[in-house]
């Protein structure tokens, strides 16, 4: 069944406020939902309201039974026929939260009830028009046992709580903002919390608190900070203050997705809260305070302001993900979060968008919305909204987002309003602006340049592929920013008829080929290019840079972000050229190091320790870390050369290592954080270059570094530095690393969150067709397949962080990964379609990997109870 936006009508009848009583029990949980109904069509329309395995026990209408003929029940929801222009209806049902494994609707965890209801869990709750255009006033009444459900939540303020006679007590919330059912929330249970308070810039005193199960009370500090952060920061950057009395959190163990921003009652994935210095790392920590913000910031661009329908996901996501991307560049370094924004584009996004699951921004159509919160709505719809603020700038950006909360506070609305908004603000014609959102594929800018006379003439050139049904090849308009640098690394003025004699431009491209013209100083050489600084346009660059070009662009740009992307790309062309010569000639080339690659190499390195200035040490950390094997498969189109690619990567790691080797050893030493574990820029950037140092000493079989890891693994205070010591030696298959992955796990196995590492570290070191580690990993009492996090951690990190394994020839990976697919549809679909999109791009393997894969998604695909959510991944793979 497929859903299409111009299939968009609106609600023909509203639901102004929604009553709710909740008698919660594991079996048999029985729920009233009285709804105040108004017309909103015309009168012989009947009612329709979405149900999904529930029991119907009673309905009535202004309190009188409903004639019989009035109702059709259908196996999806209820159409009530010949209702009055206003009623109150009255609906009564019932579920069971303890069967429900989807983790979507009412479901248990640990014991305690909660809810997810995005995009649509709010029907397998009661019956409701369960769609985002509704917005109703709630009230809820939460009865459940006093001595298992001391803590009951949910939306809005609390306004009354009382114990009952029979061991239960009740509590009433009410949430005055009208909201989407997809907003709604509960959640009881034995709940420890910890309390603070934010005062608002008007002055107005919150109750914050976050709710944990009670062994996890010592991990919410952080936490706690991220969120009052984030509630100053939002009032500071977009004057956007806080709106009820109360705002609280909740951690739980099993949950599909990140964390889900319901009003007033957000509910967490536990992994982006718990955290404390021996149990959680520098990235957890990161996690926290970035999922923490893009959840609360939710309250206003997605709460406040709502979507229409699920095709403008975006509309929240892709901005609140720029919110939330600006908020940590504030908190942390600027320009090691936008290094990190582009790695993820590149090597989640961008294939994303060249593959089958290929969609707009706003997409067009879907099976299962829920196989819609993809790295292209949010990620790249980040970008989209990042444009927005690059070509207006910030002021204007922010009278357009003022703009845009006053004219739609309350409502729900369309990508096109929040284009509207931002176009009024825009001194260009933003027409051609909108195709960003509604053309999927990522845009090919091949740019080249020559000199004439002394001017630098740059041609541009703009390929657009087809994907997903889409073939035409109107040009994009591509804000690109632009320098050039001569060859001594100085940065050179560009004047002329294009230029202004600046250093830097931001040009913005509108036409399939254009050139631009700059004059350069007399008899200037050629320069180099800067292109897309700071990656301001989500483009992927096509420049013949050489060896010489990338090495000085990496030492000179004087932009942070460019540099990385040069000495990035210096290092995938050495790789891609080595798996080349591989490949044509069938055995592995004579290595060298190409010129400048090594030099660029210890440049950074003594950068950081010092010894030339002072670098940031997580800067140069990033540089130095080498790009995936699975973002180096990128570059090959056809026939992915999966083992030498990982040989490839392996042997430059160690080159590198062994030059530098005494180098890496001063940075170890020197970077060296005294005083106890501290969240802050400083110690995070010292921690980080330090455990690249560690992997790359680890790279060599030297029994002296392996015992520098073994030591810090035993030693350090904090899972940060113990963490990255055990992943450098694991670098080797060695005693010393078995023994280590060993007593990890019986120190910690009984802590879930830690042990997910511990399985992420072992499936990324699973040898090829070694069926026999799998399985005692699949055994192992940590894993469960019924809990997401652990399935991500093994199943998603074999797959996805485990090339040479999970494309074993023998297809013995990808039958070990369909077959769990197949087990988790049983279950939960949304995993198990997530999971299944590692198989999509099966067309540019080799032919026998091809038919593996493509004979695994056929399996997935032909089982007679495959569910909709994998049956519209593995179907757009194969069609
Ligand atoms: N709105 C949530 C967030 O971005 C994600 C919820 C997704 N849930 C789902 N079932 N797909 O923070
Ligand atoms: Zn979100």
């Amino acid at each position: 069944h497929i859903v299409r936006l111009a299939d968009y009508r609106p609600p023909n009848y509203l639901i102004d406020h929604v009553d709710l009583t909740f008698e919660l029990a594991a079996r048999g949980t029985r729920v009233e939902s009285t709804l105040t109904v108004r017309r909103n069509g015309s009168h012989d329309e009947p009612l329709w309201l979405d149900g999904d395995e529930l029991t119907l026990e009673s309905i009535a209408l202004d309190g009188e039974s409903l004639a019989k003929e009035q109702v059709d029940q259908r196996e999806n929801g209820l159409s009530i026929s010949g209702l009055p222009d206003q009623c109150r209806l009255t609906v009564v049902c019932r579920v069971d939260p303890v069967d429900n494994t989807t983790l979507d609707g009412l479901y248990q965890s640990s014991g305690n009830f909660c809810t997810q209801c995005e995009a649509q869990g709010f029907r397998r709750i009661t019956f409701f028009p369960d769609r985002p255009d509704v917005l109703s006033r709630y009230r809820v009444t939460l009865i459940a046992d006093k001595s298992t459900c001391p803590v009951l939540l949910s939306n809005g303020n609390p306004v009354e709580s009382r114990d009952l006679e029979d061991g239960r007590h009740l509590a009433i919330w009410e949430d005055p903002h009208p909201k989407p059912s997809y907003l709604f929330a509960l959640v009881a249970g034995d709940l420890k919390s910890i309390h603070d308070q934010f005062t608002t810039c008007s002055g107005r005193t919150i109750d914050l608190g976050i709710y944990v199960e009670p062994h996890n009370i010592d991990r919410c500090d952080h936490a706690m900070r991220s969120l009052i952060k984030s509630m100053a920061w939002d009032e500071e950057t977009y004057g956007r203050e806080y709106d009820l009395d109360v705002f609280n959190i909740v951690a739980v163990d099993d949950f599909n997705m990140g964390a889900m921003e319901n009003k007033g009652l957000n509910v967490f994935n536990s992994k982006f809260i718990l955290a404390r210095s021996e149990t959680a790392t520098d990235h957890d920590y990161e996690g926290i305070e970035s999922v923490v913000a893009h959840e609360y910031f939710h309250n206003w661009s997605g709460n406040r302001v709502t979507c229409r329908d699920w095709f403008q996901l975006s509309l929240k996501e892709g901005f609140t993900v720029f919110r939330d991307q600006e908020f940590s560049a504030d908190m942390g370094s600027r320009a090691v979060k936008r290094i990190e924004e582009v790695n993820l584009l590149r090597q989640v996004q961008f294939p994303e968008d060249a593959g089958p699951q290929a969609h707009p921004v706003q997409p067009k159509e879907y099976e299962q919305i829920n196989n819609f919160y993809t790295a292209t709505v949010y990620n790249k719809g980040a970008e989209v909204v990042r444009m927005w603020h690059n070509l207006l700038g910030w002021d204007a950006f922010r009278r357009g987002t003022d703009r845009y909360f006053e004219r739609f506070d309350g409502q729900a609305v369309t990508i096109e309003d929040f284009i509207d908004t931002m176009a009024e603000q825009a001194d260009f014609d933003t027409a051609q602006f909108r195709r960003w959102y509604d053309r999927a594929g990522t845009p090919n800018v091949h740019v080249s340049k020559r000199l004439e006379g002394d001017e630098l003439v740059v041609d541009f050139r703009q390929e657009v592929p087809a994907v997903a049904g889409q073939d035409d090849d109107e040009p994009f308009l591509i804000p690109l920013g632009l320098a050039a640098f001569d060859r001594d690394g100085h940065p050179v003025a560009l004047g002329g008829p294009d230029g202004n004699g600046e250093q830097a431009l931001t040009l913005v491209l509108a036409k399939t080929e254009e050139s631009r013209r700059y004059s350069l100083p007399a008899g200037s050489d050629l320069p180099v290019l800067s292109l897309n600084r700071g990656f301001t346009a989500p483009v992927k660059i096509e420049h013949d840079y050489d060896a010489a070009d990338l090495a000085l662009l990496a030492s000179a740009d004087t932009d942070e972000f460019n540099r990385w992307d040069a000495y990035q790309r210096l290092v995938m062309k050495t790789l891609v050229e080595r798996v080349g010569e591989a490949e044509a000639h069938g055995e592995w080339p004579e290595t060298r190091l190409p010129d400048g690659l090594s030099e660029a190499f210890g440049r950074l390195l003594h950068s950081a320790a010092g010894t030339q200035g002072g670098a940031d040490p997580r800067f140069v950390a990033e540089c130095l870390t080498l790009p995936s094997e699975n973002y180096i498969a990128e570059q090959f189109t056809q026939d992915v050369p999966v083992d030498a690619i990982h040989q490839a990567r392996v042997e430059l790691r160690e080159q590198l290592a062994n030059e530098w080797s005494q180098t890496l050893v001063l940075v170890f030493e020197k970077l060296a954080v005294d005083g106890g574990y501290r969240f802050d820029g400083v110690d995070v950037g010292r921690r980080s270059l330090r455990a690249q140092a560690l992997t790359y000493l680890n790279a060599l079989d030297h029994p002296a570094w392996r015992r520098l890891a073994v030591e810090q693994v035993r030693e350090a205070d904090n899972m940060t530095e113990r963490f990255n010591a055990l992943t450098a030696l694991s670098l080797r298959a060695t005693d010393e690393r078995d023994e280590a992955l060993e007593s990890f796990a019986s120190e910690w196995q009984d802590d879930p969150l830690v042990m997910d590492k511990w399985l992420a570290l072992r499936a990324r070191i699973v040898e090829p067709d070694d069926m026999e580690t799998l399985a005692a990993l699949e055994a192992h009492p940590s894993f469960s397949i019924r809990n997401p996090n652990r399935v991500r951690s093994l199943i998603g990190t074999f797959s996805r962080g485990n090339p040479v394994a999970f494309h074993a020839a023998t297809g013995s990976g990808y039958r070990w990964v369909a077959d769990k697919i197949i087990e988790i549809d049983g279950f939960n679909p949304q995993i198990s379609a997530r999971m299944a999109t590692v198989f999509s791009r099966w067309r540019r393997y080799d032919g026998g990997r091809a038919d593996r894969m493509r004979g695994e998604l056929e399996r997935m695909l032909d089982r007679v109870d495959c569910s909709p959510d994998l049956a519209e991944i593995a179907g757009k793979a194969l069609k």
